[in-house]
């Protein structure tokens, strides 16, 4: 039986080399990744439970995001307090990473919203792309990729790539599953990246699907097979 890693132990070179690596720890995370892994779950229930940990994924990868100062009104008496001082882009990449969009952006009512449309050729696993779309805030923005899967890393590193080639400085990398290898690719070609995780599952089979994963990500939020 596959087994889903709850922990990783590291040497202390590996640790230095994971420094970018956030494995998102909490027991409802947990538990809703098991209806996503499931095979008998519907697309409808696939679908909001991906929103749902998406949602519960934003509270930790908004952690370090900068306050400024503020004065405001209360009913009672005007009072110093904070907001963000930070614009946030949300990436999406198509298709799967629609599913991401909605529970984060419920949180972030301001956040620009930008596509990238990529897919794997399914012999050669490199990323074909199809489609982008930004807008003009990247450059000082904290602009969140998302992917649910981070399988070889091949389709998250050349999206990161082309986000980088428009300007964008502070990114980071939003999936839920990873395998070793894919996390391996991102420190390796874009080591400045931060990777936020729900879970490292143990390896990738021989036509590059992580195991035990969840299955094609796209076809299921979709329903397209
Ligand atoms: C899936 C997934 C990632 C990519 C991960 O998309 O959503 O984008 O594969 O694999 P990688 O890390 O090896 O690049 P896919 O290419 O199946 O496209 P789809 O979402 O349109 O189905
Ligand atoms: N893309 C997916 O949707 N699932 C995998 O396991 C790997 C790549």
């Amino acid at each position: 039986m596959a087994e889903v890693l709850n922990s990783i132990s590291l040497t202390k070179s590996e640790k230095s080399e994971f420094l970018m690596l956030n494995l998102l720890k909490h027991p409802l995370l947990t538990h809703k990744l098991a209806i996503l892994r499931r095979k008998e779950t519907t697309t409808k229930d696939f679908r909001e439970t991906l929103d749902e940990i998406a949602g519960l994924m934003a509270y930790e990868i908004t952690r370090d995001l900068p306050l400024k100062d503020i004065i405001i009104e209360t009913p009672l008496i005007e009072c110093k307090t904070q907001e963000l001082a930070v614009e946030v882009v949300l990436i999406p990449v198509l298709r799967a990473g629609l599913g991401m969009v909605d529970g984060i952006s419920n949180l972030i009512p301001t956040a620009r919203v930008g596509h990238i449309g990529m897919y794997r050729d399914h012999k050669t696993l490199k990323p074909n792309t199809y489609y982008s779309k930004f807008p003009d805030n990247l450059p000082g923005a904290v602009v969140m990729v998302l992917d649910p899967m981070l399988a070889t890393g091949g389709s998250s590193s050349a999206a990161i790539q082309v986000l980088k080639d428009n300007g964008a400085k502070t990114i980071k990398l939003v999936c839920v599953v990873g395998a070793p290898e894919g996390i391996d690719r991102i420190n390796k070609d874009h080591p400045d990246v931060q990777i936020y995780l729900a879970a490292i599952d143990e390896k990738l089979n021989d036509i590059g699907y992580i195991v035990p994963g969840l299955g094609d990500a796209g076809d299921r939020l979709f329903g397209t097979r």
